[in-house]
């Protein structure tokens, strides 16, 4: 077991992403805390941890907000006594060409997508050094945050700068023996891409641009969160790992 003892924070652990990796950091041993902006979807995965044998809490939480993202953490060490893993699943995307685009859909895609991991990461690094203890995070970017796609200016000004976030951590607590790394998914079988997967034009459009002929699975990006999480990626700080069919090699 991989996190065994672990206190794993994930936030939008209600769905996608999230969900497949509180899974199976909750298969891995962990301890979870399933964080979300609706709670009512965290009963589920609870359930399904409590179904392998695993400990879970759920709390509700907007990572826009700091003193939100502090009842999270208060929360974590209340239940089980320290935190050791964060992971920046939640996310939103929206498609809207750039000239419709208005300042308030560019705001709360930043504030949800990049400030929310900066906050949550600074309050997690905090309760970290209270404990005199390392930890290792990871943000999750997309090849988005590598390539442009049109009508989603803002999305993919959000995930690039997601990987600049994680370096400069990397960098300002590797001493301290905080490990930051990023996972960057291509085109992934969650609700986030209900709108590919159920128009048959865009779905095969999308196939069509992935080497490996089909789009990923939640639980192949929850095994790269994972590997990056534990001892297995024990010098690996500053990395990323692009999670993608291939999508963006031929760009
Ligand atoms: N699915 C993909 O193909 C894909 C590809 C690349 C990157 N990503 C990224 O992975 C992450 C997870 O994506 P997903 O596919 O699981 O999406 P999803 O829509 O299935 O899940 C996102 C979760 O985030 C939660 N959330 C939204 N705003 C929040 C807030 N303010 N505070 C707390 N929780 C909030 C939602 O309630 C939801 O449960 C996102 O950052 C997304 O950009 C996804």
């Amino acid at each position: 077991m991989r996190l065994k003892n672990k206190t794993v924070i994930v936030t939008g652990a209600g769905s996608g992403l999230g969900k497949a990796t509180a899974l199976l950091s909750a298969e891995e041993g962990a301890n979870l805390i399933l964080a979300d902006i609706r709670a009512e979807s965290l009963e589920s995965v609870k359930a399904e941890i409590a179904g392998v044998g695993g400990r879970a809490a759920t709390v509700s939480v907007d990572v826009c907000r700091s003193d939100s993202i502090d009842d999270m953490l208060g929360k974590a060490v209340a239940d089980f006594g320290q935190v050791d893993c964060l992971v920046n699943c939640a996310g939103v995307f929206s498609s809207i060409p750039l000239l419709e685009m208005r300042e308030e859909d560019f705001d709360r895609m930043t504030d949800i997508n990049l400030k929310g991991s900066f906050l949550c990461s600074q309050a997690f690094i905090r309760q970290l050094i209270a404990q005199d203890s390392g930890g290792a995070i990871v943000f999750l970017s997309s090849i988005s945050g590598y390539i442009g796609f049109a009508n989603s200016a803002h999305y993919c000004a959000s995930k690039g700068a997601i990987r600049q976030l994680s370096k400069a951590i990397a960098l300002e607590f590797g001493p301290r023996r905080i490990r930051s790394n990023v996972v960057a998914p291509g085109t992934i079988e969650t609700p986030m891409n209900q709108w590919i997967i159920d128009d048959p034009d865009r779905y095969a459009q999308s196939v069509s641009s992935i080497p490996l002929g089909r789009l990923g699975k939640a639980s192949e990006i929850a095994s790269a969160i994972v590997f990056l999480l534990s001892e297995d990626a024990s010098f690996c700080t500053g990395s990323e790992l692009v999670v993608d069919g291939g999508q963006i090699t031929h760009c």
